[in-house]
C-alpha cells in the first residue's frame, strides 16, 4: 500500500506526467471523416449492387442501336434502375431515423439526409451507372466489359454534382475537402471488394 506513489508527495517540483490518449485528437478526426463520407456515401453505393439484384426485363434502350452499336445495352434495365433508386432512398431514410442514436453512441455526428440530398445521391448513382454503360457502348466496350476508372467511380462523379445541384447547404455542409478526398479513395475500394464478393456469390457475370 504505501509503495504506491502518490500525487504531491515526492516529486512536488517535478510537472504532472501528461497521459498520452490512446487516440490524439488527429486520429479521432480521421476516423470520424471516413465515418461521415462511407455514411453521406452509402445511399449512392446501395443502388448499384441493388440493381444487380433486382435487374432484369426491358432495357432502357429498348434495344435500340446508335450506329452499329446498343445505345445502353442489355445490362441497363428499368426494373434494375427503379430498385436501385428505391434501395437508396429507403436506406437514406433509415440511415436518418437512427442517426441520433448512432451519432450518440460515436460521439459525433453524421449526415441526416435531406430529401434532395438523397434523391441527388441515389438518383446520381444510377444516371452514372447509365452513363458509363453509355460512354462503353461508343468505345466499342461490350456489355459487361470493364472501363478501370469508370467503373469505380461513375457513381460518385455524377452524384455529388448532382446532390450539391439539389441541396447545396446540405453538401458544404457534410463534403468538405476531407469527406471528398476519402470518398475518392475510399470508392474504388469498396466497389472493387463488393463486386468481387458479388462475383463469387454468382450474383455478377464478372468481378468489376
Ligand atoms: N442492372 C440493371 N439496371 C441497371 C444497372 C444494373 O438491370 N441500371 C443489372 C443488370 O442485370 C446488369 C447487372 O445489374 O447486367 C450488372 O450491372 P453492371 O455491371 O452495371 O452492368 P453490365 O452488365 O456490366 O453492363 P455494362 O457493360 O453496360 O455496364
Ligand atoms: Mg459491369
Amino acid at each position: 500500500m504505501g509503495s504506491l506513489p502518490s500525487a504531491g508527495s515526492a516529486a512536488d517540483d517535478e510537472p504532472p506526467a501528461v497521459k498520452t490518449p490512446r487516440f490524439v485528437p488527429a486520429d479521432m478526426a480521421v476516423l470520424e471523416t471516413i465515418a461521415i463520407a462511407f455514411w453521406a456515401m452509402l445511399p449512392a453505393y446501395v443502388p448499384n449492387n441493388a440493381a444487380v439484384l433486382a435487374g432484369g426485363g426491358r432495357p432502357i434502350d429498348g434495344g435500340r442501336t446508335w450506329g452499329d452499336r446498343r445505345v445502353l445495352g442489355d445490362g441497363k434495365t428499368w426494373r434494375g434502375t427503379a430498385m436501385g433508386i428505391v434501395a437508396g432512398l429507403a436506406l437514406a431514410a433509415v440511415l436518418t431515423v437512427i442517426e441520433p442514436s448512432v451519432g450518440d453512441a460515436l460521439g459525433f455526428d453524421l449526415p441526416e439526409f435531406t430529401p434532395f440530398a438523397a434523391v441527388g445521391l441515389a438518383g446520381g448513382a444510377m444516371l452514372g451507372d447509365i452513363l458509363a454503360s453509355f460512354l462503353k457502348r461508343r468505345t466499342g466496350r461490350q456489355r459487361g466489359a470493364m472501363f478501370p476508372g469508370l467503373d469505380q467511380l461513375d457513381f460518385v462523379v455524377v452524384s455529388l454534382p448532382l446532390v450539391a445541384l439539389l441541396d447545396f447547404d446540405w453538401f458544404r455542409e457534410w463534403f468538405t475537402l476531407e469527406v471528398l478526398f476519402v470518398v475518392v479513395v475510399l470508392t474504388p475500394i469498396l466497389h472493387v471488394t463488393t463486386n468481387m464478393i458479388a462475383y463469387k456469390l454468382g450474383l455478377k457475370n464478372e468481378p468489376w
